[in-house]
């Protein structure tokens, strides 16, 4: 009997305490330290396409799909880190005990998975001095302030929308909230969420509009080293309402969080996707030189127009060129899954175009060293 017992003590203290490393080479357990210059800061859904990312490049995956211990021991392989996605009604952690009480139980799940920090992802609606907006603010602290000390070299980032201007009633203390955190993902896309002028189709992240939210950041003195862009590789399809001679297409009224109208008329489209869609459409690429974007028209089977509209190596790269003029900390992506990862040439090029696009003065560097030498 006290055999037993001791026997199941044993067992017990086994699972809670010291986790089986599930790696090859157990010291790819090890959390990451290394700081890296430059992020490129991925949000992986599930699945095995993590194999085909262009490892030259990530430097953090964030598991928004379930936990694979093949992932954290491969990104470790790799010098980069694996991190949790944390989010949380947060009503539920005005009350400080039960903040401390979900702080606690993400960092043991992070270390019982080898992980190596946390990103927070909480896209709820904030007004301006509430009691949520002053938890979250200490939510944000209290994470990185445990995460640091529980896991040494740990990373705690925090997702912001496109504008620190209160975009989708997301109200939040920017500064403090960047402040006390490693680094901000700045989630550049759904930017018509909110269409408050003409109901119609436009680009999920135009030129202008993203880059001038940059400067607001930055404006409000947050370091731009706290700063990663977020890039959409997906675009929106709407199914026009009205389609004029000049190409314009009128989309449903959808209310949003106040505005009359969004882009949630629309239905978020792979890149894959669009690629196979895109020569067989009405339009072919065509490139918005306002918004400096790619869209196209095709006709559904119903015989009703929809307009495309996304990202691609020519917009993305242009954006992404703000991230080094600026010496923001890097670039990443929602989400690493939505390329073709399969053996077609034709895929196989677009997508490395697309992991290109993401670094693209690197690749002018090259051209500039082998010019000069
Ligand atoms: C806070 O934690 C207590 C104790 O676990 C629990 O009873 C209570 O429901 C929690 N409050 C909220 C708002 O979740
Ligand atoms: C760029 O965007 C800002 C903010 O949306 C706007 O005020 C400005 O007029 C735009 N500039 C151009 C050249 O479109
Ligand atoms: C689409 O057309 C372009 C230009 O003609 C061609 O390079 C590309 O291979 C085509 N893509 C597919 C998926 O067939």
């Amino acid at each position: 009997m006290l055999l037993l017992y001791l026997l199941v003590a044993q067992i017990l203290t086994l699972s809670v305490g010291s986790e089986t490393c599930p790696c090859t080479n157990q010291e790819l357990c090890q959390p990451i330290q290394a700081e890296r210059e430059f992020e490129v800061f991925v949000f992986d859904v599930g699945k095995k396409d993590w194999k085909f990312y262009d490892w030259s490049k990530v430097t953090t995956v964030a598991a928004f799909g379930e936990y694979d211990p093949d992932l954290m021991c491969y990104a470790h392989s790799k010098g980069a880190r694996l991190v949790l996605k944390g989010d949380v009604h947060l009503p539920e952690i005005v009350d400080p005990a039960n903040r401390t009480a979900w702080i606690k139980k993400q960092v043991n799940l992070a270390k019982a998975q080898f992980m190596d920090g946390i990103n927070i992802d909480i896209e709820q609606a904030v007004a301006h001095a509430s009691p949520e907006y002053y938890a979250l603010t200490a939510l944000v602290k209290e994470t990185t302030e445990i995460f640091h000390k529980e896991i040494p070299g740990s990373q705690v980032s925090f997702d912001v929308a496109w504008s620190p201007k209160c975009i989708d009633k997301r109200c939040y203390d920017y500064i403090a909230i960047a402040g006390s955190c490693d680094l901000l993902f700045v989630m550049s896309y759904d930017e018509q969420s909110q269409i408050w002028g003409d109901c119609i189709a436009m680009a999920n992240a135009p030129y202008n509009q993203t880059l001038t939210a940059y400067d607001q950041y930055i404006g409000m003195k947050i370091d731009p080293k706290k700063l990663v862009m977020g890039v959409p590789w997906y675009g929106y399809d709407y199914t026009c309402q009205d389609f004029s001679e000049g190409g314009v297409c009128t989309i449903p009224k959808v209310p949003f969080r106040g505005a009359p109208c969004s882009d949630a008329a629309g239905r978020q489209i792979a890149y894959h996707t669009m690629m196979k869609q895109l020569n067989a459409s009405m339009s072919g690429r065509l490139w918005d030189k306002v918004q400096q974007a790619p869209y196209y028209n095709y006709k559904d089977k119903e015989g009703r127009i929809h307009q495309v509209w996304y990202d691609d190596p020519e917009s993305i790269s242009l954006k992404a060129a703000y991230v080094t003029k600026h010496g923001m900390r890097g670039i990443g992506m929602w989400n690493g899954n939505l390329l073709d990862y399969s053996n077609n040439p034709v895929a196989r090029q677009q997508t490395k175009d697309m992991w290109n696009a993401l670094t693209p003065t690197q690749g002018l560097d090259l051209q500039n060293s082998l010019l000069g030498s």
